[in-house]
């Protein structure tokens, strides 16, 4: 911490700022293939609530725990309370479990673009009823090779800490400030012209309309907790990140009404992809529908854009602008482990990013190969990706927002971050932000450690 603390210019900064940390594969690739496995209606209806709910609590929380002390997680933590510093480093371990396969799908994104690029995408010309089986049958092929994912992943990693290495990011990010916006409107056309396809409106009731009538207790439960698990990954939260930026932000902004415009536009971008996305796979034909996973996207529009006038161009765009999302966010996420390890271990930058290079790859590698050769489905019911996945989003995360909860909720109490909050004025949601933090977020918390860990061991967890 040798340098003094830069801040954000402003307002509106902070939000692009904190937005475009949240904003990435977890909006357009993550979202879409839950709410398809979970139900549809159900899933986008528990995400909405808790988001404005549970996201809103957790997040005013953590901005505030940054702005107030000026630090990131490791030294935030411990200077709140000298106990829990762990706490920093727990959450800064999250990130290292993300990033590997983060980058994997990354790696993916990377290959469509080119494919896209380069016009080596299939056509499907001939009038079959299920069109998306030549797409599955493309990503199924590439997938399940060992070389040529583990190449788009290297490339993927590697520009990301190439970045970081430079310092370069601000370039990126400039340039993604611009295209964000492109995506959004790029998205939302997509999605409309979804929507005119034969078929396609079956699809957005299963998205749109919730349906409870063949809902168990249990399926109900593993909803919220995959519910839960997406909006810590899309928002960004448990893993020290919003700690970071508030540190940054200065102390007339108005920290509610920023967490209100980050959650909104984030949500709403997952909106958009899931709108995207699942009426597509109902207009071409429904396979894919019945057993949703992490392919779904690479399926579901390619053979949107086949069937759209000047398809190509417009996956080109759009996988180019979905890379620079990603690339957004991966970058963040190594920024954060390099930094902690430079100031822990007082490393120089290079060998810094040379180390959390080296162990990305290493924890990389089995997701990318776990849908080929390492295939390890058959004995745990799940690939290596779902399961780092899994231990992230469903285990550790949980853990650091019940510890933050408990934190806040009762050692240094909700009053000290409301005051942080009225330090640029009132708090209007100040009551629900003392239950949510002090009763029902811990219970809820607990609720869904308890049941993801017994889910985790009784091999459960995957319909
Ligand atoms: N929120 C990002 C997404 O939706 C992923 C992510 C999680 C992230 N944690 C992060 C990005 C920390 C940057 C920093 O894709």
């Amino acid at each position: 911490m040798e340098k003094t603390r830069s801040s954000f210019s402003g307002k509106l900064g902070f939000i692009l700022a904190a937005a475009g940390s949240a904003v990435g594969l977890g909006n357009i690739w993550r979202f879409p293939y839950l709410a398809a496995k979970y139900g549809g209606g159900t899933f986008l209806l528990i995400y909405i609530i808790l988001s404005v709910t549970f996201g809103f609590a957790l997040m005013v929380a953590e901005i505030c725990i940054g702005r107030k002390t000026g630090l990131s997680p490791i030294g935030a933590f411990g200077k709140l309370n000298k106990k829990f510093s762990f706490l920093g480093y727990l959450a800064a371990l999250i990130p290292v479990m993300i990033l590997p396969y983060y980058s994997v799908i990354g790696g993916w994104v990377t290959k469509y673009f080119f494919s896209y690029a380069t016009n080596n995408i299939p056509t499907n010309s001939a009038a079959v009823t299920d069109k998306s089986s030549i797409f599955s049958d493309f990503f199924n092929n590439f997938v399940c090779d060992t070389g040529s994912p583990i190449l788009w992943f290297l490339i993927f990693i590697g520009v990301t800490a190439l970045i970081v290495w430079f310092g370069v990011e601000k370039g990126i990010e400039k340039v993604s400030k611009i295209m964000m916006p492109v995506l959004v409107f790029l998205s939302i056309g997509i999605a409309i012209y979804v929507l005119f396809q034969d078929g396609a409106l079956e699809g957005a009731k299963y998205y749109l309309i919730p349906d409870f009538s063949n809902m168990t207790p249990q399926t109900l439960l593993m909803t919220v907790v995959a519910a839960m698990g997406q909006l810590f990954y899309s928002m960004s939260l448990a893993m020290g990140i919003m700690i970071t930026y508030g540190s940054y932000m200065k102390k007339d902004v108005n920290v509610e009404s920023a967490v209100h415009k980050i959650e909104w536009f984030d949500t709403g971008i997952a909106f958009f992809a899931g709108l995207m996305v699942i009426p597509a796979i109902f207009a071409a034909g429904g396979s894919g529908i019945e057993k949703p996973g992490p392919g779904l996207m690479f399926v579901a529009l390619p053979s949107v854009f086949d069937s759209m006038p000047g398809g190509k161009i417009i996956g080109t765009v759009f996988f180019l602008l979905v890379f620079l999302a990603a690339l957004t966010s991966s970058i963040s996420l190594m920024e954060t482990v390099v930094s902690i390890f430079q100031d822990k271990f007082k490393m120089r930058r290079g060998t810094s990013c040379a180390i959390v290079l080296g162990i990305c790859v290493l924890l990389g590698l089995p997701s990318s190969l776990g849908f080929g050769i390492w295939d390890i489905t058959s004995y745990i019911g799940m690939t290596f990706l779902d399961l780092f996945d899994l231990l992230s989003n469903y285990i550790l995360m949980p853990i650091a927002a019940l510890l933050t909860c408990i934190l806040v909720g009762y050692i240094i109490k909700p009053k000290a971050i409301i005051d942080e909050v009225e330090l640029s004025g009132k708090f209007k949601h100040k009551k629900l932000f003392v239950v949510m933090i002090k009763y029902i977020a811990p219970v809820f918390l607990l609720i869904i450690l308890v049941s993801s860990v017994l889910d985790t061991f009784s091999d459960s967890f995957t319909i």
